[in-house]
């Protein structure tokens, strides 16, 4: 016959109850959970929903897809806390992702290997020693080959401190923003399938963003991974026929020039199943009427001061 001792019994006990509490907390933790992520995307210093605190439960999707759609207006880093940081480079990168920006944005081209290198203008006399350095007096991002590239100096023009900054590749930059927060990579040259490509290598198709002001790029880019996150950036008046050209491309989201955009038209975006982000503002009082006005996210030079003001949504 197969007994209970007091001490079997109180292991008994003891396991029911250690059952019990790992049913209980297996059923209390997902609700803990949204719970928790709830509370921290509304408190200040916890910079909203990260890639890494998304809510799951509303938005099952991919971390990308998550942060589009997060109910605090996202603060995007343009050209990472260039304010503060030469532009398009690691240390404003890594600025950036320190003071808690949703999205990290940078700029890319091919240099003349068909490598995606990180730089906003396709002539490097603004950001660069490359004048003096290559001896060209025009000296093209795609004309050169990374070798070359990664000689100049990019952060000079901004402070000596910055001198040993260089040109990053898109995958060093990547590799330096992603764990920390989310890149939105601007194209400004280049095709689709080789940041696409790089992106699947990497397996960041649904941990970044990527936008462009050539909507074809766009259309591209759908085609070859329509798990992308998308946005068509743009300027001047927003037509009907405009926003149904984004929204043939695949996009998810605008990135509006702020001067070019009238209240009405946020709510025109938004019933066409888009969001809004605008650029550029680093003004405190502009960026409080675009978020009063409704827009989702806000791309500055200044993340660090225009973060007070993202509110959660209505
Ligand atoms: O993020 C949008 C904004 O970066 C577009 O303008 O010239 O700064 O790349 P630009
Ligand atoms: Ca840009």
């Amino acid at each position: 016959m197969i007994g209970f001792s007091t001490s079997d019994s109180q292991k008994a006990n003891s396991q029911r109850q250690n059952c019990d509490t790992q049913c209980s907390a297996q059923r209390v933790a997902p609700k803990l959970l949204l719970a928790l992520l709830l509370i921290s995307s509304l408190l200040p210093g916890t910079h909203g929903l990260s890639k890494h605190h998304c809510l799951a439960a509303d938005h099952p999707k991919t971390p990308s897809h998550a942060l589009l759609k997060s109910p605090q207006v996202l603060v995007i880093a343009h050209r990472g806390n260039s304010s503060q940081a030469p532009e398009n480079t690691l240390a404003a990168f890594r600025g950036a992702v320190d003071i808690g920006a949703n999205l990290v944005e940078l700029d890319y081209y091919h240099c003349a290997d068909g490598i995606p290198v990180v730089v906003h203008d396709r002539n490097l006399k603004r950001t660069t020693n490359a004048v003096r350095v290559l001896g060209i007096k025009d000296p093209l991002v795609d004309k050169q080959t990374l070798a070359q590239l990664e000689r100049l100096d990019a952060g000079s023009w901004f402070d000596k401190k910055f001198a040993r900054e260089s040109i990053p590749t898109l995958e060093q930059a990547l590799r330096v923003i992603q764990p920390g927060s989310t890149t939105l990579i601007e194209r400004k040259g280049g095709d689709a399938e080789t940041c696409i490509t790089l992106l699947r290598r990497m397996n960041l198709l649904d941990q970044v963003m990527i936008q462009a002001f050539d909507w074809d790029y766009l259309s591209h880019c759908h085609r070859l991974a329509p798990q992308a996150v998308l946005g068509a950036l743009g300027n001047k008046q927003l037509s009907k026929q405009r926003i149904r050209a984004i929204q043939s491309t695949g996009a998810q989201f605008i990135g509006w020039k702020h001067e070019d955009l009238v209240k009405d038209d946020i709510a025109q975006v938004h019933r066409a199943g888009l969001k809004v982000w605008v650029y550029t503002v680093n003004q405190p009082a502009r960026a409080k009427q675009l978020i009063d006005w409704g827009v989702d996210g806000i791309i500055t030079d200044a993340p660090a001061i225009i973060q007070p003001l993202a509110k959660v949504k209505r």
